[in-house]
């Protein structure tokens, strides 16, 4: 077995294992951000390889060496589907679906976070760095700093983190606090999240939180500080003005035009197919402008891509099904034989048809409820090479701190919402210049890497701090 001196820990490995054997992407964010940090320092990646049962030996694949965890079927259902997705999930996301508390759920995410840290202190060299991933592992550092000592711990939340109001109806809350306390760093999107997560440990645990750190006493009488505060992730921004950049790409983007009839306006939805995203708010504030004759399907299309995910979990099934009904009614009645309202895609398309996508859309609509950070805002951005384009985002996602520029909505307002609409499909040329040039500025200069190196230079003051 290698050792490295960099191990991540996450739910998923950055490649999940497809039907025919092979490998592809895995979804989301987090795996996105992380690529060119782990291409960098030739770490190691633990994580399951996304399909239940799999026993998989330990492999490199393009300089990254992976770590399969295996899930049981009963591991998927109880620890993924049920505690991470069905619990954590919507209470995170400021309860927009109700969490369910299981404490079976519950049992098997202690359970597999702890093989989860077994996997990650076998991979980790002496005094190497164990960085965790997310709200499926929140008991993992506290774990890790148990079996290994000399390592230095980081977490990172990619997800929001909620109010103590709601936050404290977890029946496990301290347990997840002092799981996550096991970090010498725990890293979140916004200040807000670093600020609901100090307070809850000050409320739950009575530790004293200052700016410096939260202070938390040891059984020798000593005092361990773990540092809670947040660092905004981003995207390989250079990557996808590259991509951008190739003629077979933007021939794709006039291609996609073409096809959709040229519509004068092309209006792009790009999610997971998660209730956190609004989507239905999305559709309905669209569907009311077409109503309304304030839009016609000859004027504007909207391309909603909204990718399979968590498929098994109920509140996943009800709103495909809601979405898939409005889609319906809306083209039914607004469809013409030349032009489409809605174009909507219940499927998951390679990077390179995401940027020919970017490229084609002249108004990006990001309208999520809640959402920790929101990569596909800044991907739009970056792929932007002609300084036009206009990116409507709600103000409940975490970008919505950095994105000044962006056209801000509230997408529970729905005639707030249409009115943005119409404001982006207006907007003039030399007004979308002078946002998006603001908008381009801010994502290439604070790209993904800027993210982890801010991240990881933190960690080791951090540690050199407690270790003095
Ligand atoms: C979000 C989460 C990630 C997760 C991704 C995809 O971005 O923050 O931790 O991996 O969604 O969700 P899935 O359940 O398919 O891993």
């Amino acid at each position: 077995m290698t050792q490295a001196e960099l191990v991540v820990v996450a739910n998923r490995l950055p490649v999940d294992r497809d039907d025919a054997g092979g490998w592809r992407t895995s979804p989301g964010g987090l795996v996105t951000a992380l690529e060119p940090v782990m291409r960098r320092t030739q770490g190691a990646w633990v994580g399951w390889p996304g399909q239940a049962e799999l026993h998989l030996e330990e492999f490199d694949f393009e300089g990254t060496h992976l770590v399969p965890v295996t899930l049981s079927a009963e591991d998927v259902e109880l620890y993924y589907e049920g505690f991470s997705n069905d619990t954590i999930w919507p209470l995170y996301h400021d309860v927009i679906a109700a969490p369910r508390y299981r404490r079976e759920w519950w049992n098997a995410y202690v359970a597999v976070n702890s093989r989860f840290a077994d996997a990650a202190a076998a991979a980790a060299a002496p005094g190497a760095t164990v960085w965790v991933q997310d709200y499926q592992l929140q008991l993992v550092p506290k774990m890790v700093r148990e079996l290994r000592p000399d390592v230095t711990i980081g977490y990172f939340h990619h997800i929001p983190f909620p109010a103590y109001g709601l936050f404290s109806q977890l029946p496990w809350r301290r347990q997840v606090l002092e799981g996550l306390l096991g970090a010498d760093v725990i890293g979140f999107q916004r200040t807000g999240d670093a600020g609901n997560f100090a307070r809850a440990v000050h409320r739950q645990l009575r530790y004293e939180t200052r700016a410096s750190g939260i202070r938390i006493p040891q059984d020798d009488g000593s005092v361990r500080i773990a540092l809670a505060k947040a660092f905004p992730i981003s995207i390989d921004a250079s990557a996808y003005v590259r991509m951008a950049q190739r003629p077979d790409i933007q021939a794709r983007a006039r291609q996609i035009r073409d096809e959709l009839g040229n519509p004068e306006k092309i209006l792009l939805g790009v999610d997971r197919l998660d209730y956190t995203k609004g989507i239905r708010h999305r559709m309905k504030a669209f569907g009311e402008l077409l109503r309304d004759d304030r839009l016609s399907v000859e004027r504007a299309t909207l391309v909603q891509v909204a990718s399979p995910s968590r498929e098994r979990v109920a509140a996943y099934m009800q709103l495909r099904d809601e979405i898939e009904l409005t889609v319906g009614r809306i083209n039914g009645t607004y469809d013409t034989m030349e032009h489409t309202a809605i174009r909507y895609l219940h499927q998951a398309f390679p990077r390179e048809e995401m940027v020919a996508l970017y490229l084609a859309a002249d108004v990006m609509l990001v309208t999520a409820l809640r959402d920790g950070m929101n990569l596909v805002a800044k991907e739009y951005i970056a792929s932007r090479l002609d300084n036009r384009g206009v990116l409507v985002l709600s103000e409940f996602t975490g970008a919505a701190d950095e994105l000044g520029s962006a056209i801000r909505i509230n997408p529970h307002d729905i005639e707030g919402l249409k009115d943005a609409i119409m404001q982006a499909v207006d907007m003039p040329p030399a007004e979308q210049g002078r946002r998006m040039r603001k908008l381009r500025r801010r994502v290439q200069e604070h790209d993904v890497e800027a993210w982890s190196q801010a991240f990881l230079a933190a960690l080791h003051d951090a540690h050199r701090a407690n270790a003095s």
